[in-house]
């Protein structure tokens, strides 16, 4: 069989024969990106990294200036500058004791260390016994097998279910009645929890609040489970503070996507005091059995780095709050028979519709009028980055509210 040249590249969640044709950017500047001469603002932060848009000098120049010194070495009886001062730097951002910061490359290889690390502080712990991992419903973690296996989107990972490489992952819905149940059936044999505090991006930006947490937290202290938040999607200041960890503080935290301003692909891994602790022992063999070629990349710190001092230097929190301000302002009135609910949070907002079908056409409206979004399942969300202006974030509102204003029921 011929195939065509442009199945040369193996597109991401895409039947490939019938896929729309990609757009082929050429250049991108601030939040817009380029399709030849026609210009898109990104309403999703290129998958939500992309949170000081696009080309920003600031990350541009730290990233030329440590090309020019050391693009790569890996880590492995090895350190240097830009992972040291990154390792620092989040122990002095996170809240106290949480400050042993393994690197990873993705997001998805940061989920499943912390999977692996909490596996084995409870072998040290001496609690063998503890084999189930819980996790929220909707919630997505990666596409590695055992972040799969952890997740819950049928949609995304359907498939895979019947090859899940562990057995006993309880998934527990968003609720406090539901927390409990869960601890009372299984929280003497659980090894951990992980979830997306406040935001559950990919599972259709689901959103709950800070007492769930706290809740989630109490249990695990008292049933011996380590609690993980994935903050992947909403650490570096997506929700309004910078870490939700610094709200509710978990035993491990996962960061990425805009670690690196969403320029290089890394995540953070980072530890409590108490989870290190059985690491640094003197017993033989208690090493972390993990290490991404690619951890600790000096380009990828040197970026994470120059983001968070873009963070504090542009405002970004007042920034985040006030798009918050504009996206309840310019959406949350919107109304429509195919409309279920409006939800919006920090930098996120999301129009769940009544079913996927609803937002037929909805990519391509938006396209023609100037913004990417990609919905997700029923949900036609923008998580913009935090750099947008005004004028642009209401192109973006505007684009929402006139795909359900001329769907014609
Ligand atoms: C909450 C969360 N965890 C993990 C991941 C996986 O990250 P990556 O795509 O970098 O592997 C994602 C990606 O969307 C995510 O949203």
């Amino acid at each position: 069989m011929i195939f065509p040249p442009q199945t040369l590249i193996w597109y991401p969640y895409a039947q490939q024969k019938l896929m729309r044709a990609p757009l082929q950017i050429t250049k991108a500047q601030g939040c817009r990106l380029f399709a030849g001469d026609k210009a898109l603002i990104d309403g999703i932060s290129s998958w939500w990294c992309a949170a000081y848009g696009y080309n920003h000098p600031y990350l541009i120049e730290a990233l030329q200036r440590q090309a020019g010194k050391l693009s790569h070495v890996m880590l492995a009886g090895i350190t240097h500058a830009p992972a040291q001062k990154l390792a620092e730097l989040l122990s002095e951002l996170l809240p106290p004791g949480l400050c042993h910061t393994f690197f990873a490359d993705s997001g998805s290889v940061g989920c499943e260390t912390a999977l692996k690390i909490a596996y084995q502080y409870q072998l040290y712990a001496g609690a063998q016994q503890r084999s189930k991992i819980l996790s929220l419903k909707h919630g997505y973690h990666g596409d590695t097998m055992l972040t799969m296996a952890v997740s819950d989107v049928p949609s995304m990972h359907g498939i895979y279910q019947a090859q899940s490489p562990w057995g006993q992952c309880i998934k527990v819905e968003a609720t406090a009645e539901a927390v409990q149940a869960a601890f009372a059936a299984h929280g003497r044999e659980a090894l951990c929890f992980i979830l997306e505090p406040l935001l559950q991006g990919a599972g259709g930006m689901r959103m709950h609040e800070v007492k769930l947490l706290k809740l989630i937290r109490r249990l695990c202290t008292q049933y011996g489970a380590v609690l993980i938040f994935d903050e992947v999607a909403t650490g570096c200041g997506r929700l309004g503070p910078l870490f939700v960890s610094s709200l509710v503080t978990p035993d491990i935290v996962i960061l990425g996507k805009a670690l690196t301003g969403g320029c290089l692909g890394h995540a953070a891994v980072v530890a409590s005091d108490k989870i290190f602790a059985p690491f640094y022992a003197e017993i033989p063999g208690r090493a972390l059995m993990h290490g991404p070629t690619f951890m600790g990349n000096p380009l990828a710190c040197a970026a994470a780095l120059a983001a968070f001092e873009l963070y504090f230097k542009a405002g970004c929190k007042e920034r985040v709050a006030a798009i918050e301000s504009q996206l309840k302002r310019e959406l949350s009135d919107l109304q429509h028979p195919d409309i279920v609910q409006i939800r919006i949070k920090g930098a996120c907002a999301c129009i769940e519709a009544k079913a996927p079908s609803c937002l037929q056409g909805a990519c391509e409206y938006a396209l023609e009028h100037g913004v990417l979004l990609r919905p997700i399942g029923a949900c036609l969300y923008t998580l913009p980055p935090y750099l947008i202006s005004p004028g642009e974030l209401t192109q973006i509102c505007a684009v929402m509210r006139g795909f359900f204003a001329e769907t014609v029921l």
